[in-house]
């Protein structure tokens, strides 16, 4: 009987025709359907126009700063309420504090060190949110950051005595390179992080683990168009630790900072809208549906941030994916909201996705309106080249060379920012 098998050299031979010619074709095309799908191409942005943030719902041009203040203001933060972020649930929810654990000689005896939970309750269930503190020893009146992290706050730093979060599940100091801890003590400042997972799990279908339950929710069939989710949440969390730290005699209520980081730059951003005691507001790489103008076709857009991350917006928002330009307002908005206290825009050169450019251009549309208050702006001040800082009155931009992360360079730029614009 002849046997049916292919000779060897015939078999690899055509191993080798269907890899070059079906599978390896079939990659590189798989590969470059992704990558169209975001735009890289400056002369692919297309033609926008912006929303005025200076002219009212009325079409009344804003020229005095009460108008601002008592009309076109409100307007705004509503409508990123009614359309993007959404509302928080409205109940109230029982607050504790509780120290866990304290240290008079952290990093080397410069820090005070201090571990607090603070303890929420309503609706007969109870969630937790561990804080982790260092202020610098001797300071009376200390400016203070808060500052979510992403992995837990014994990833932060090496300190062994720091204690790992309950939803953590990377190793001790897995993320220090993010965290200029001995910097911020070394200039004068306090330091408050935790981890965002206390408050919203960055995943979807985990409502009924997060704080919601507290307000009276818990499905996905309860939450209206407008309420909001992840990113009201943990704007709503960075608050909270604001309560805490001050109620510290030693924490300067007239220099709270907040700043965070991708998801959690627009997380600070809409914080900093919202709760008007933060002196000032730092977006690093916060890109789309936070610094970054969402009219501009470039990097991540609106319909692909509804898509790949549902849990993060209001419902709402997801009806703006077939035509963002149908959106009542933009991201320059959202940053006019913090004037006319600081704010400071960073962006990395490699950070294409995040749209560097359209960060900077919303942050200077923004500035038009802290004319109003008589501040510098932005006004005629092109994109700056990377490693250079753009400071004018109180708005702050700067465009490092590296990728989507937060380094020490960036930390020293907002440590400077602030010490010239809030005092040393
Ligand atoms: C993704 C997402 C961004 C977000 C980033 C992050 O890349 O598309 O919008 O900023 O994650 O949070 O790291």
């Amino acid at each position: 009987m002849k046997k049916s098998l292919l000779p060897f050299h015939l078999f690899t031979f055509s191993i080798f025709h269907l890899f070059t010619f079906l599978i390896l074709p079939l990659f590189i095309f798989c590969a470059a359907a992704q990558a169209q799908e975001a735009n890289y191409d400056e002369n692919k942005v297309g033609v926008y126009t912006l929303p005025d943030a200076m002219t009212t719902l009325s079409g009344q041009k804003v020229a005095k700063k009460k108008q601002w203040e008592k009309v076109r203001r409100p307007e705004i933060l509503k409508l990123f309420q009614d359309n993007e972020y959404g509302v928080m649930p409205d109940a109230k929810v029982k607050t504790s504090y509780r120290v866990v654990e304290e240290s008079e000689d952290a990093m080397n005896g410069k820090a005070i060190r201090r571990q607090v939970e603070i303890a929420f309750s309503g609706n007969g269930q109870e969630r937790k949110m561990l804080v982790l503190l260092y202020m610098p020893k001797g300071v009376k009146k200390c400016p203070v950051f808060v500052s979510p992290n992403f992995q837990g706050n014994a990833t932060t730093t090496d300190d062994p005595a720091v204690i790992e979060s309950q939803y953590s599940t990377f190793g001790r100091a897995h993320q220090t390179s993010r965290w200029s801890f001995e910097r911020i003590i070394d200039s004068g400042y306090a330091i408050a992080t935790f981890h965002y997972f206390d408050i919203y799990f960055d995943k979807d279908d985990k409502l009924a683990e997060t704080i919601y339950p507290l307000f009276g929710i818990n499905s996905k069939a309860q939450l209206q168009e407008n309420t909001g989710k992840a990113i009201t949440a943990w704007a709503w969390g960075c608050s909270r630790v604001l309560d805490y730290l001050f109620t510290l005699k030693n924490i300067d209520k007239k220099r709270a900072i907040i700043l965070g980081h991708s998801r959690l730059g627009k997380t600070a951003l809409w914080c900093g809208a919202l709760d008007q005691r933060f002196a000032m507001v730092i977006s690093n790489n916060s890109g789309c549906s936070g610094a970054a103008l969402s009219r501009r076709n470039y990097g991540e857009t609106v319909p692909r941030i509804n898509t790949s991350f549902p849990w993060w917006f209001c419902n709402k928002y997801q009806s703006y994916n077939q035509d963002v330009s149908s959106l009542p307002m933009d991201q320059h908005e959202l940053i006019a909201l913090i004037a006319p206290r600081l704010v400071y825009v960073a962006s990395a050169q490699e950070d294409r996705w995040a749209d560097p450019r359209g960060e900077f251009l919303s942050l200077q549309e923004a500035s038009k309106v802290y004319a109003l208050y008589g501040l510098e702006t932005f006004e005629g001040c092109s994109f700056p080249s990377v490693g250079e800082h753009l400071w004018r009155g109180n708005c702050g931009y700067h465009i490092r060379t590296g990728v989507h992360d937060v380094t020490d360079y960036d930390w020293q730029s907002y440590i400077e920012f602030a010490k010239e614009r809030l005092g040393e």
